[in-house]
């Protein structure tokens, strides 16, 4: 599809407020490696985030909890050689920021510096203020993660829908304020109410990403596994399926198996 920004180069922070602007929505995956992220730039993606989410799609654990900044940057790297296009935004891991605001420094140096990437991503609001300012004093983009943040999934216990009481959607429109405030270029809002996101995203000048949290926002993200139809186990209501690669793979290996076996594969065309 061609829009206003399809023909940029190289998709910036700045663009992305211009996107807003515009009311062109902004197109926002996540990738983990850099085949998957050589495709989804190419296809036109606007931003590609590595996601702390590669614990659970790609290291197959049930939180996104022990996935490490050396895991983190060793899939930021494969994404950034793959890219030519996307803005490129990788998750500071849980562990690595939350000590205090010179941890958040290293971490976030850290992966710019060893990865090639473009901004980091940071779960929470007023609380990690002076974590947010201290990376954005370094030159490092930030960009906020406020309604379900999967790191704090042990505080809520669960992982149904946030901010549907008045004080936490209160508390919500108070973070997103604050981290526009601090310096951020675009915020993620996961699995909140629809109505909260249309108040959020007006109020704002700077972009919000939704996850689950309805068509107001000014652009979407989804994770690559769960969009592609990957990962079949997952199912929430908010999740659109483009594609069911779990079924085109097992066919795929199915047939594979059967002329392996058969002795079909190789035939002589395929042979040296
Ligand atoms: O890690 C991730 O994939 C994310 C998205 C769900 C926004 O943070």
């Amino acid at each position: 599809m061609s829009t206003k920004f399809s023909d940029i180069r190289r998709v910036t922070t700045h663009q992305l407020h211009a996107m807003k602007k515009a009311g062109e929505k902004i197109s926002m995956l996540t990738a983990y490696d850099y085949s998957m992220a050589k495709i989804i730039d190419a296809a036109g993606i606007d931003v590609i985030l590595v996601g702390d989410s590669a614990s659970n799609v790609m290291a197959g654990n049930e939180t996104t909890l022990p996935i490490t900044l050396d895991h983190m940057i060793y899939h930021a790297t494969s994404v950034v050689k793959a890219v030519e296009r996307a803005l490129i935004v990788v998750d500071i891991p849980f562990g690595s920021y939350q000590g205090s605001s010179e941890e958040a420094l290293r971490s976030a140096i850290r992966i710019m510096k060893e990865s090639g990437a473009h901004a980091v991503k940071m779960e929470g609001g007023i609380e990690i203020k002076e974590s947010v300012e201290r990376v954005l004093s370094a030159g490092v983009p930030v960009m906020g993660h406020l309604g379900l943040t999967p790191q704090s999934i042990y505080k809520f216990g669960t992982y149904s829908v946030r901010a549907k009481e008045e004080e936490e959607a209160n508390k919500l429109i108070e973070d997103a304020v604050a981290l526009e405030a601090f310096g951020c270029f675009a915020i993620v809002i996961e699995k909140v109410p629809a109505e909260l996101t249309k108040l959020v995203s007006e109020k704002l000048t700077i972009p919000i990403i939704g996850i689950g949290a309805g068509q107001n926002a000014d652009g979407q993200v989804l994770v690559m596994h769960d969009m592609l139809g990957i990962n079949k186990e997952f199912n929430p209501r908010f999740l659109r399926r483009y594609a069911d690669l779990h079924t085109s793979i097992t066919e795929a290996v199915q047939h594979y198996v059967a002329d392996v076996k058969s002795g079909s594969f190789p035939d002589e065309t395929e042979s040296y």
